[in-house]
């Protein structure tokens, strides 16, 4: 049988980028628009360019940027500190003449307070945008409805003076959480959906989407019988989250949002979703697919935070790919976001570049995160530069997000060619070295690395859309695969030990690419791949590409 054609499914990867800190244009220290449409050509089709198909921008809309753009004012707008909606079309013409296609951020969870639905519906118990949101009364003795917590800490609820009830916010309290069981509500967010696809924007990655629907009786959330107060451990933690998300609407409510997706032809929608122990990741994952696989499809963050060696690695990859229906869905693997510590600085630099080499040799649609192209490490902020507020009203957890979200780092320049004054948050470090105008003339660099597999991703049809088996399956470290498509074969070895390494390829093999360009492998006589520690190597056979 013919696989269905995917949407999206010629787009060898997308790139995140965080706006207020890939380009500033107009010298106020933060990224914006403008910026952006100066950098296009680095994207693609400049002089050696990276070469990603498809772009992703964290928003960019109005906002008090209590949480940086994730509380917003106003969806069918830009924010001015980023420019304006004119700015956006332009960027829009210009990634499109590229070839890049856009996705934009859609955060459906909650607004700001600030959004003129809150502004209103505080006003009064009656006012007709009151059941926008999430308001409650307090017990009899004046506590919060529940026990629901805010994942950035203390209750979820937030009591109001004026109208003598409390409203929800999972997140700040400056983002109060929308009410989506309202059908209004609903309305709303899909025909934000349409302005967006309407002006020509792609693709929708749909923030925390879990939390839209919850449990209509507002029941309180179970303990947590594995939560240890322990001085570091997060309060958070102490509860399991049954109630107050994954309500029994949660897909219906999605499946309205792609039957707006799948209105337009080659549009996709990529859903926020982080596994956890209350849900198995299985039917967490199949329900996000069950969406509408033509259309929309969840993350898969596995990789993030896991322990790094061949069976951790092996196991979640081959126990995910193995229950996919390959066939419609699409696998999106994400070792790193704005909200993550970078890639380099949680596994290292040589395991960085392997992982690299995985992620755009697996299945599906990678995800890129600005920056970790060049090796960028995390940034360090001292107390009196950070500007992620998490630090601050979770002490001592070092939750905040500040490390990940540094300047790109262009050149040697003073500021790293991001802004000609002092930028937001202080750049990473090592950025005479780390950049992107240095590291282009190194063949061994880690951008020469992520450029040739971006461009080798996207002239292959075995890594765009061949099938996926693991290889060797006790090995305890080389973890390896092939990827097939019709006669032609990819193998992929990794080895994820800090030991050199013997892996048996088939006669006929030769190494395509090494993670470690300087000193790639050696395949003997005897047919055995020599792996330096940590190296990452595509293996062709004789007769594929
Ligand atoms: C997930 C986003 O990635 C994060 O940055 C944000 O703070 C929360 N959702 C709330 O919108």
């Amino acid at each position: 049988m013919n696989a269905p054609s995917k949407t999206w499914k010629d787009v060898n990867a997308v790139y995140q980028i965080y706006p207020r800190s890939f380009q500033d244009s107009n010298g106020d220290g933060v990224g914006d628009l403008r910026g952006v449409i100066s950098r296009l050509d680095y994207l693609k089709g400049g002089e050696g360019a990276l070469g990603v198909d498809a772009i992703w921008f964290s928003p960019l809309f109005p906002s008090p940027m209590a949480d940086f753009g994730y509380d917003v004012s106003n969806y069918c707008d830009i924010d001015p500190l980023f420019g304006t909606l004119d700015d956006f079309k332009e960027l829009l013409a210009g990634a499109h003449a590229r070839g890049i296609k856009v996705m934009i951020d859609f955060v459906p969870n909650h607004t700001s307070h600030e959004h003129p639905w809150f502004r209103e519906s505080k006003t009064s118990r009656d006012n007709p945008k009151r059941e926008y949101y999430t308001w409650a009364d307090p017990k009899p003795d004046g506590s919060a409805p529940n026990n629901w917590l805010s994942i950035f800490g203390g209750s979820a609820w937030e009591w109001d003076e004026t109208t003598g009830q409390y409203y929800l916010h999972t997140f700040l309290k400056e983002q109060p959480d929308l009410n989506w069981r309202n059908p209004a509500v609903r309305q709303e967010m899909q025909s934000i959906l349409r302005f967006w696809f309407d002006m020509g924007v792609d693709g929708i990655r749909a923030d925390a989407v879990r939390w839209v629907s919850k449990d209509e009786h507002y029941r309180d959330d179970p303990k947590n019988p594995a939560f240890t107060d322990a001085p570091n451990a997060d309060p958070f933690a102490s509860l399991l989250h049954v109630q107050s998300r994954f309500g029994p609407h949660l897909f219906e409510y999605l499946r309205e949002l792609t039957d707006v997706v799948e209105q337009y032809p080659d549009k996709i929608m990529i859903f926020e979703d982080y596994p956890d122990g209350v849900f198995t990741s299985r039917d967490q994952y199949l329900g996000f697919y069950g969406v509408n696989p033509r259309v929309s499809m969840p993350f898969n963050f596995e990789g993030i935070g896991r322990e790094f060696s061949a069976p951790s690695f092996r196991h979640f990859i081959t126990e995910f790919q193995g229950f996919l229906d390959v066939d419609q869905h699409t696998p999106v693997y994400c070792f790193g976001n704005h909200d993550q510590p970078r890639l380099v600085s949680r596994v290292g630099e040589r395991q960085a570049r392997l992982v690299a080499v995985l992620q755009t040799t697996l299945p599906g649609l990678p995800v890129v995160y600005y920056g970790d192209e060049l090796g960028m490490k995390n940034g360090i902020i001292r107390p009196s530069e950070e500007q992620d507020p998490l630090n601050v009203i979770k002490p001592g957890l070092n939750q905040g997000r500040d490390p990940e979200r540094t300047p790109m780092q262009w050149s040697a320049d003073e500021y790293a060619g991001f802004s000609t004054v002092k930028p937001w948050l202080p750049l990473a470090g090592q950025h005479d070295e780390v950049n992107v105008a240095t590291l282009s003339q190194k063949y061994d660099s880690f951008l020469a690395l992520y450029t040739w597999l971006l461009d080798f991703r996207a002239r292959s049809d075995v890594l765009k859309h061949g099938g996926y088996q693991t290889l060797d399956s006790s090995n305890p470290h080389v973890f390896s695969f092939v990827r097939m498509h019709g006669n032609e074969q990819l193998m992929v070895v990794l080895n994820f030990s800090n030991r050199r390494r013997s892996y048996a390829v088939p006669p006929g093999s030769h190494v395509l690419i090494s993670s470690q360009q300087a000193n790639p492998a050696k395949i003997s006589r005897k047919h055995v791949l020599k792996l330096h520690p940590y190296e990452a190597v595509i293996v062709g056979q004789m007769h594929s590409a």
